[in-house]
């Protein structure tokens, strides 16, 4: 009840249905309109303060808070668009989980901007030989490339990515195995189509990743939160766990948002659960390959023999995000649900643009532009870590990340860290409060900090606005 009016009351305020300064009714006047304790209300207000969309004035009550959140961050959660309207007349149900679980994301008017943790460098992304690439596949390419494509995605593409994650990720499958997707994204959605009826419950990290979540919450189902320590998900809590789940989601490779690696062990007893409760697994390896130190880990899937492992992989982070390709690897019984499932929503993802992958990945710029990216992303991290250090040393921790493009600076401030997120962005930083991802399990106070698609000089600047807000 308290998220849902928490939610409610955060798409009125974003939409302007709750102006900002506007002062929010009593906290009894609410419980008593929604005929619910007023602790309800007083936690869901609680939430809204902690996020910066309410503000008190002592004596004088709660009011919308005059500057959002959102205002100057065209980051997650600034993705909350006006169109984010709760109750949108002759919708389904499964229309209304939409609207309410899912932000409309604005497009990037800009790249590199500090903090940005979920766009890998574009700025050096090789664009003119992706353009010759493109411009020779346009003109070479059979006109069967200007016809219907299939549904599982382009052969030479699957071909391609069979043999990377074969080599890179321990993976072993054949293209048989793969659907090309929509980024991750379309990944998640096609399970959730696929797998997953109202009411039934999967289990997902917590802190966790939104975006996967939204996904199951659109096609009506439950969050069940499995709390996150430092070998990754507690997988001992699943054992314990007694209702029937038909699905969990997890990144253990490295850890939405937290980065840590999933221990061995945990991965083992995590197959012989779902094994033994028919449980399907969503793996997420969004941008595993970015691993600077330790040993490299194979993805859970390469574990799994039993074919309860659904492993999605994007190019959007390896490569650049408006790409939107990405895949699935799949368990031999459901290759052709899922491109079935593709059929219906949008047939195949353009032919000449997955052509122009499969190009880059066998003429082996692939393989460069990841060896050349894990180098430039560890050099961007030591950036960000060295001015961390000599800034704000005392006030915020950060180590060097050992995988992917974003750390986690811990704060050693007293102020909680969507506030302290808030004043961030309100100085023009694109910062994410750690809370904000997490559901249940409470973490100490945190900043979501994106590295790899900040140029050296933008992170340094961004530490020294960061020093002068704390
Ligand atoms: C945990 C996680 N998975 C997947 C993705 C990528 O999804 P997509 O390929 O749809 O852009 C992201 C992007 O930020 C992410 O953080």
């Amino acid at each position: 009840m308290w998220r849902w009016l928490r939610d409610e009351l955060r798409h009125a305020i974003l939409s302007g249905r709750l102006k900002r300064g506007t002062r929010m009714p009593s906290t009894r006047g609410l419980a008593q309109q929604y005929e619910c304790a007023r602790g309800t209300i007083v936690t869901a207000f609680g939430h809204l303060l902690d996020e910066g969309y309410l503000d008190t004035r002592k004596g004088a009550g709660t009011f919308v808070a005059l500057a959002l959140p959102e205002d100057l961050m065209p980051g997650p959660r600034a993705r909350v668009a006006p169109a984010k309207r709760p109750s949108v007349a002759g919708l389904s149900k499964r229309g209304e989980a939409t609207v309410t679980q899912v932000s409309i994301l604005p497009a990037s008017r800009s790249v590199g901007k500090a903090f940005r943790g979920w766009e890998p460098a574009i700025d050096l992304f090789p664009i003119d030989l992706w353009a010759r690439l493109t411009a020779r596949i346009a003109r070479r390419a059979p006109r069967s490339f200007y016809g219907q494509g299939d549904a599982r995605g382009h052969a030479p593409l699957r071909k391609a990515i069979a043999e990377y994650v074969g080599s890179a990720r321990g993976v072993s499958c054949t293209p048989d195995h793969i659907v090309i997707t929509a980024g991750a994204q379309q990944a998640f959605d096609l399970c959730a189509r696929l797998l997953l009826d109202p009411g039934d419950a999967v289990c997902m990290e917590d802190p966790g990743y939104p975006g996967a979540a939204s996904a199951f919450k659109s096609a009506g189902a439950r969050i069940v939160d499995i709390p996150v320590d430092g070998e990754g998900l507690r997988v001992d809590r699943l054992f314990t766990h007694s209702g029937r789940i038909k699905a969990l989601y997890t990144t253990p490779s490295n850890q939405f948002p937290l980065g840590v690696t999933m221990a061995l062990n945990r991965r083992l007893q995590l197959l012989r659960w779902a094994l033994e409760r028919g449980v399907w697994i969503v793996e997420d390896e969004f941008d595993a390959e970015y691993r600077y130190f330790g040993r490299p880990v194979p993805a859970l899937k390469s574990l799994d023999e039993s074919g309860s492992v659904i492993y999605i992989g994007t190019f959007t982070k390896m490569l650049f995000t408006s790409l939107r390709l990405g895949f699935v690897v799949l368990p031999d019984s459901l290759v052709d649900a899922f491109a079935a499932a593709r059929c219906v929503t949008d047939r195949h993802s353009p032919t000449l643009q997955q052509a122009v992958l499969a190009e880059f990945i066998l003429e082996g710029h692939f393989g460069h532009h990841i060896r050349h990216m894990r180098q430039v992303y560890a050099e961007r991290c030591e950036v960000l870590v060295e001015a961390v250090k000599g800034n704000l040393s005392g006030k915020l921790d950060v180590s060097m990340a050992s995988s992917g493009m974003r750390t986690i600076g811990w704060l050693k401030t007293k102020e909680k860290d969507s506030v302290t997120a808030a004043r961030a962005r309100a100085a023009g930083l694109e910062v994410i409060g750690l809370s904000q991802f997490t559901r249940r399990n409470s973490l100490p106070g945190g900043l979501l900090l994106g590295f790899g698609g900040c140029p050296p000089g933008e992170l340094r600047r961004g530490v020294d606005v960061l020093a002068s807000i704390l």
